[in-house]
Formats: structure tokens, sequence, C-alpha cells
């Protein structure tokens, strides 16, 4: 393995900066206290720090050289309301919260290579690392790119990184093309008219019709998409009376619809919105859809996703560079800024053993093992795209 060996020296330090974020979550728009160590380490490091972009999101601008080539490196900072479980010495300290997707990993590996590339400034160009917030479920990104961020930083590529757990550690994933997939909602309301259990012939059952329209809902997937296209519709809400013997008057039913591309949200909607009146007017009721696009499909630039594919087998060898993974019908919120720039996302092994378990569960770790490696593939990324001519 090619690390850099400044970064692979550096290890024991990154790991105490993440064991320091790890023990100190902080939820979407609250990374206060993240942001304060994150710019305080780019500072020290003498790079321009700019900061209140989406609330706690935090850029630093580092330049060398006269070209105006500029790139953008992104890590996420926020962490998720759970309850960690582990119970090593840098467990969190705030109860109810916890990095259990990684992202204090991910600032501490863009930190890394940001002291590194100041130091060793073997480029030339404008390199903006961004730190942002809120990436589980807000769209911090979206916000920090609303509020001017692409303006005011005007980076012509812009690159992330996620940890996989199962990935083993050493090893690469990029994709080129779909990594992640959209993360829709939809509520539906099925109102009826409430009745005596024991008459039901007096109302209008919305239990019954929400629980055929569920059934329904099964067909939009598998009787409208090609099969060779992967769309994934969830029921996870179905929310009815609470009576034994009183028919309710509505029902709620809610879900998520993930897809790799828009116009198969699209279709999805439109397939829904036919079946929810479909089923209304069997039923003679009214049902109604309400649908909400969230994250859009991340979607990897093939010419980027070459170039990071090259950096990663330097790094590590061809063999622990996969380019064959499935992508995830999970998503991501680094979507929004590959709508607006080219770009690649890719994925780090986090290790197969302890910590190894999946994201999002309260027993996971980053793998501390891992960090000069990221660090590493970063500062390699950027000397690269950045290679002084
Ligand atoms: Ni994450």
């Amino acid at each position: 393995m090619e690390l850099i060996p400044a970064l692979q020296k550096n290890r024991t330090r990154l790991a105490t900066w993440r064991h320091d974020l790890h023990a100190h979550p902080e939820l979407a728009f609250e990374e206060r206290r993240t942001a304060d160590l994150v710019a305080s380490i780019l500072t020290l490091a003498g790079i321009e720090v700019h900061r209140g972009l989406a609330e706690t999101g935090v850029v630093g601008v580092l330049k060398a050289g006269t070209s105006p080539r500029a790139i953008g490196l992104r890590a996420d900072m926020d962490a998720l309301p759970l309850h960690e479980q582990n119970t090593f010495p840098h467990r969190s300290q705030h109860e109810g919260l916890m990095h259990a997707c990684g992202h204090d990993g991910h600032t501490v590996m863009l930190l890394g290579a940001a002291e590194y590339l100041a130091e060793t400034r073997n480029f030339d160009g404008t390199i903006y690392f961004v730190f942002q917030p809120a990436e589980e479920t807000i769209g911090g990104a979206r916000v920090m790119i609303e509020q001017g961020l692409l303006e005011q930083f005007p980076m012509e590529q812009v690159f992330g990184m996620h940890n996989w757990p199962g990935l083993p550690a050493g090893q690469f994933a990029v994709h080129s093309g779909p990594v992640m997939a959209c993360a829709d909602q939809f509520d539906i309301v099925v109102r009826g008219h409430g009745a005596h259990a024991a008459m039901p012939h007096q109302g209008r059952d919305p239990v019954l019709a929400g629980a055929t329209l569920i059934q329904a809902l099964q067909s939009v997937v598998s009787r409208n998409v090609d099969p060779l296209d992967s769309v994934v519709l969830s029921i996870t809400r179905f929310q009815a009376g609470e009576a034994y013997n009183i028919i309710p008057d509505e029902v709620r039913i809610g879900g998520t619809l993930r897809a790799f591309r828009n116009d198969l949200r699209d279709a999805a909607e439109s397939h829904m919105e036919r079946i929810c009146n479909g089923i209304g007017a069997a039923h003679g009721l009214q049902i109604s859809l309400d649908y909400r696009r969230g994250y859009p499909p991340t979607v990897n630039t093939a010419d980027e996703a070459e170039i990071c594919r090259r950096i990663a087998t330097n790094l590590v060898g061809e063999s622990n560079v996969r380019s064959n993974l499935n992508p995830s019908m999970g998503a991501e919120d680094f979507a929004y800024f590959l709508h607006e720039r080219p770009g690649c996302y890719v994925w780090i092994g986090n290790g197969m053993d302890e910590g190894g378990c999946m994201l999002h569960n309260p027993h996971y770790d980053f793998n501390d093992d891992i960090l000069a490696l990221g660090a590493s593939y970063w500062a390699r990324l950027a000397e690269h795209l950045l290679e002084p001519i």
C-alpha cells in the first residue's frame, strides 16, 4: 500500500481528532463544536477559512501557484439521533446522539489531507475544502448550494467519499454512473366515512381500501418498471383507527421510493397517482397522494470516476479497487453537488470486523486504520487534478 508517509506517521493524531468528534456528535445544522474544531485546524494549517454557509458549514480555501483551475473536496459533519451502544472510551458523550455513519471519520480524513496539502503545496490551482452540515435527511449540500457555495467558491469539479462497512479496509469502490439512489417520500390519505364496526354498510371503510391500496402499489414496480431497472417502493407507515368497534374516518399511509434515474421517479409517481385514484373510485372514497422528491440519485460522471479509480489504484493496487460493486439503494446528498458539477463520490472500505457493522447501527464505529488511507486519497487526488503543467 502506497500511503503518503507523512500522513501514515500522523495516524495517531488523526485518530485523536476522530475520537474527539465521535465523543461529541451533533445533529444537522447544530455542528457548532465540530465546525469550531474544523475551522481551528484549518486556520492553524494556514488555510483561509469561511464560515456561515448553511449555518454551520465551513469552507477552507487553499491556493498554490497561478493556475485558475479549482476543485472542491467535500466531507460531511453531522451525526444521527441514535443511542450509542458501544462501550469504548470515545463513545458518545451526548446522550441520544451518535456518529453512526462515520461522518467523524470523513471530516478527519479531509482535515488530514488539508493540513498535508497546506504544508507541501505540491499543486497549481485552488482547493476548496467543503465541510458540510446536515447530510442526514435535511440536505445541507442543497442549502450550501442555494446560499451561493458554487458562486463564492467556483470549483470546476467536486469529489466526495463515504466509508463502506463490509468492504474490506484497504479497498475502494468506484462507480461510473449511479452510486446511490434518490430518496423520495410520500404520504397518502384515504378519506372514507367512519361507522360502527358492526354496521360497515353505513360507512365507507378506509381500512379495507388502504389495505387494498398497499397491495396494489406493489404493482408500480413489478408491473410498470423495466425488470432491468432498479426501483424500490416500500410502505413503512399505516395508521388507522384505535378502537375495536369503530371503523375510522381516514387512514394514513406513508413510505419511500428509491431509484437511480429521474424518469423512473416521474413514472412511478404517475403510476401511484393512477392507482390511488382507481382504488378510491372502486371503494367510493377519496384517496390523495402527496409525493415529495428528496435527495436526487447520486450519479458520478465517467471521466471523474476514471480519475478516482486511477488514484485509488495507485494507492492500494488494482485488485483492491472495485468497479463492479452494485450501487446502493440508500441515498446521499452529495447528489446535489453532482447535479451542478462533474465529479465522483467513492466508497472507502471500513472493514468487515468489529465496527464493520452497517451504517446507522448503534454498534457502528469508523475504522481508524483507514484514516491515513482516506487522507492520502484526498491529497493524491488534489495533486493529480491540479498537477503543475
Ligand atoms: Ni453517511
